[in-house]
């Protein structure tokens, strides 16, 4: 049997219109999350519609590996702007992905006060041991884009007509960042094209068990060039990853 390809959907409005275009869908659920299991083009396909936040999304995908064993998983859904020059309606490729929360704080006394921007990257995958002791931690963990599902990204880029599409990191937290002096340190220091709250939960477990990923969001906001928040992008970044899809299977 052909390995499954999954992509994956926070909320409501992020999985079901791609889940609605498959052909025979099957739904199985486990614990909240949804999986619409069916083909595109005759080759299996799942949606799964994993809920917010890094720890739905890393429960998500650990079941979803372990009960599908897919080929390829692509992380999609909207996100928040962190560079100036990409608009509501654009697309971000992540070619990284990075966690946002995964932080060292340096040593302060009483009464020293919270100092956010001396913050340290913090890298958990560095070693087993303690990384909060560990000198070797002290930097962001970036997680490679697949090279393979890139390519299909790349090969569909003209499809999109509602923005642009570009390579870029994507950072994730279960935080929503609304300070844009904290927004610019993070596109500063760690690179961030865009914000939101599952890809590098999703990037995480995937090279875990050795399966090719790639985050693929839309801008539905940004906060560093006044783009007002526009519900409506998450379908559009569907309509876009459905055609990655037909593009990576024709590949295959
Ligand atoms: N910051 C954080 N998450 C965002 N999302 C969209 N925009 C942002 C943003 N600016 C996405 C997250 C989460 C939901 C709140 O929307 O990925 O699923």
């Amino acid at each position: 049997a052909k390995r499954p390809i999954i992509i994956q959907g926070p909320m409501p409005i992020e999985a079901e219109n791609f889940a609605k275009r498959l052909e025979n869908v099957k739904e199985e659920k486990s614990g909240n999350f949804v999986f619409y299991k069916g083909k595109l083009d005759n080759y299996p396909v799942i949606v799964a519609k994993t809920g917010k936040g890094m720890e739905n999304t890393a429960a998500a995908t650990a079941i979803a590996i372990e009960k599908y064993n897919p080929i390829a998983i692509i992380n999609q859904g909207t996100s928040g702007g962190h560079d100036p020059s990409l608009n509501v309606f654009d697309i971000v490729l992540g070619k990284r992905t990075v966690n946002l929360g995964s932080l060292k704080t340096p040593h302060l006394e009483a009464n020293e006060g919270i100092h956010p921007t001396s913050w340290i990257p913090m890298d958990l995958m560095a070693s087993e041991g303690s990384a909060g002791e560990d000198p070797n931690a002290e930097k962001a963990r970036y997680f490679e884009g697949d090279e393979e599902l890139l390519a299909a990204a790349h090969a569909v880029k003209d499809t999109y007509t509602k923005g642009k599409v570009v390579e870029g990191t994507i950072g994730s937290a279960d935080v929503w960042n609304n300070e844009v002096d904290r927004i610019k340190w993070f596109h500063e220091n760690f690179g961030t094209s865009v914000e939101e709250m599952e890809g590098a939960s999703a990037a995480q477990i995937s090279k875990a068990y050795d399966v090719a990923f790639l985050g693929i969001r839309v801008l539905s906001n940004n906060k560093t060039n006044g783009g007002k928040y526009d519900p409506t992008t998450a379908a559009a970044n569907q309509e876009y990853v459905y055609e990655v899809v037909k593009q990576y299977i024709a590949m295959k």
